[in-house]
C-alpha cells in the first residue's frame, strides 16, 4: 500500500501530498471501522433472528398478546358474557359455566344448567378458544360469534330464547346506548349480542407462559424436569395432536386410538355433526393451555389428575405406558403452559328497569 510507503518519509516531507495522504489514510480508517460496525450488526441479527428460527423448530408457538381493536364493543361484549339475566333464571351467566376466575371453566364433571340440569358434557375453557378451528367437542359451531347463541337459548343451559334475552336487553336504557355506541342504529338483537360476546371472548388469551418464555429463546424460563416433560411430550407424539399455540384446538382426533376409552357418557364426537360412522368418537383435540387451571378432563370430565389423564394419553393415543418419572416429567411441563390470566374490573351491569321482564328461576 503506497501510503506504508510513505510513513518513512512522513517526518521528512510533510508536504501537501502528505497531508492529503495523511486525511485519505484516517478516511480509510473511518470507513472500514464503519464497515466494522456494519459487519458486526450484521453479524449479531443473524444470531438474534435465531430466536424465532428456533421456534419455528418447535411443534408449539408461543401466544401472542392481544391488542384491543373495538374496545366499546369488547367492554359491551364483558358485560354480556357477566349478565345473569341473558338466562330464565336471571343467574346463570356465561361466567357461571366459563368462571375467569378458574381458568374459563366451571371445574366441575359435567356443567350445572337451569334449574340445576345435570350437563351433558364436560365445559371446556373459554381461555384461548378464538384458537380453535371450531367451537364445541364436536365442532358444531363455527366460531365464537355463532357459538354464542347457543347457550342462551339451550333449555340446560341459560334456558332462555333468543328474543326474550332480547327483551331484557332493550328494557334496559343503559344497554340500549351501548349498543347504539358500538353499533349506530338499529337497536339490539342476538347477532349483535353475539357479535360483542365473541368480541370479548377474543381477548381471553393468555399470552407469556413460562413455556412460551423458554420458546422465546430465555433459557431459565423452564427447570430441567420441565425441560424433560417437554421432550418426552414432544418425542414420544402428543405433539402429533397437540400442537400450534394453543397446544391443541387446531383438529379432530379418535379419542382412544390404541385402545378404546370406557366411558358411560353417550356423546359420539364429530360423528354426531357429520354423520359419518368413521367420526364416531373423534373430538377436537383440546387446548393444553392452562391444563393445570381446567380441571376435571376429557369430554365427559371423569379424570381429576393430570397424572391420570397424561397416563390414559400415553396408553389410549400412543399405545405406551410411562414410568412414574416420565409421568410427573410431562405433568410437570404441562404446568409451564399455565400463562397470564386475563386481570379487568369486573363490570358493574346496569340495573333492569321497571318493564324488564321478571327472572323465572324455578320454573
Ligand atoms: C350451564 C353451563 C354453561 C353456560 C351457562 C355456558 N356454557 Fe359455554 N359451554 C358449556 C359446555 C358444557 C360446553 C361444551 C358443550 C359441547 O361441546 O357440546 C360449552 C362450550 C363453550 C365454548 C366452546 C369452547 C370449545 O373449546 O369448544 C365456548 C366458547 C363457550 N361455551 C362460551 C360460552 C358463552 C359465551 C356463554 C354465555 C353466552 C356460555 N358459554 C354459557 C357450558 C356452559
Ligand atoms: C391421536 C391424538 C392425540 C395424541 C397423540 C395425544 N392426545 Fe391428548 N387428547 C386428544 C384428544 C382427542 C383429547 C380429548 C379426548 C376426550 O376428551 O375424549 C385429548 C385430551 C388430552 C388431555 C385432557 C385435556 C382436557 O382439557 O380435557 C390431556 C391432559 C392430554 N390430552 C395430554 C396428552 C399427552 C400428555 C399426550 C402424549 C402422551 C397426548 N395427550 C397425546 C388427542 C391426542
Amino acid at each position: 500500500m503506497v501510503f506504508f510507503s510513505d510513513m518513512g518519509g512522513l517526518g521528512k516531507r510533510l508536504d501537501w501530498n502528505g497531508v492529503t495522504s495523511i486525511l485519505i489514510h484516517s478516511l480509510g480508517e473511518v470507513s472500514m471501522f464503519l464497515f466494522r460496525i456494519f459487519l458486526w450488526s450484521v453479524l449479531s441479527f443473524s444470531l438474534v433472528s435465531q430466536v424465532p428460527w428456533i421456534q419455528a423448530q418447535e411443534p408449539i408457538q408461543p401466544i401472542e398478546e392481544m391488542t384491543p381493536k373495538n374496545r366499546n364493543l369488547i367492554e359491551l361484549g364483558k358485560m354480556l358474557y357477566f349478565d345473569p339475566r341473558l338466562s330464565k333464571s336471571g343467574f346463570i351467566s356465561c361466567n357461571s359455566c366459563h368462571n375467569l376466575s378458574m381458568g374459563g371453566s366451571d371445574n366441575l364433571q359435567t356443567s350445572i344448567g337451569h334449574n340445576w340440569t345435570k350437563g351433558p358434557i364436560n365445559a371446556p375453557t373459554v381461555l384461548n378458544s378464538s384458537m380453535n378451528l371450531a367451537q364445541f367437542w364436536d365442532g358444531r359451531a363455527k366460531d365464537l360469534k355463532e357459538q354464542a347463541g347457543g347457550p342462551i337459548a339451550n333449555p340446560g343451559e341459560m334456558a332462555f330464547t333468543h328474543e326474550l334475552a332480547v327483551d331484557v336487553l332493550e328494557s334496559i336504557p343503559q344497554y340500549q346506548t351501548l349498543f347504539q355506541q358500538s353499533f349506530g342504529e338499529g337497536g339490539i338483537n342476538i347477532d349483535r349480542v353475539t357479535e360483542a360476546i365473541a368480541a370479548f371472548e377474543e381477548t381471553l388469551v393468555t399470552p407469556d407462559s413460562r413455556f412460551d418464555r423458554w420458546l422465546r429463546g430465555d433459557e431459565s424460563a423452564l427447570t430441567a424436569d420441565e425441560l424433560k416433560g417437554y421432550q418426552i411430550f414432544k418425542h414420544s407424539g402428543c405433539v402429533a395432536c397437540h400442537n400450534g399455540p394453543a397446544v391443541g384446538g387446531a383438529s379432530y382426533q379418535k379419542m382412544g386410538v390404541f385402545e378404546p376409552y370406557q366411558t358411560d357418557n353417550p356423546a359420539e364426537g364429530r360423528a354426531a355433526v357429520t354423520g359419518i360412522d368413521a367420526d364416531r368418537f373423534m373430538f377436537k383435540v383440546p387446548t393444553l393451555r392452562n391444563v393445570e387451571l381446567t380441571y376435571p378432563y376429557f369430554h365427559d370430565g371423569a379424570v381429576w389428575t393430570l397424572e391420570e389423564a397424561v397416563d390414559l394419553m400415553g396408553r389410549l393415543q400412543l399405545g405406551r405406558s410411562f414410568k412414574p418419572h416420565q409421568n410427573a416429567r410431562i405433568v410437570a411441563f404441562l404446568k409451564t403452559l399455565t400463562g397470564r390470566q386475563p386481570t379487568f374490573q369486573i363490570p358493574v351491569l346496569p340495573p333492569s328497569s321497571n318493564s324488564t321482564p321478571r327472572p323465572k328461576p324455578f320454573q
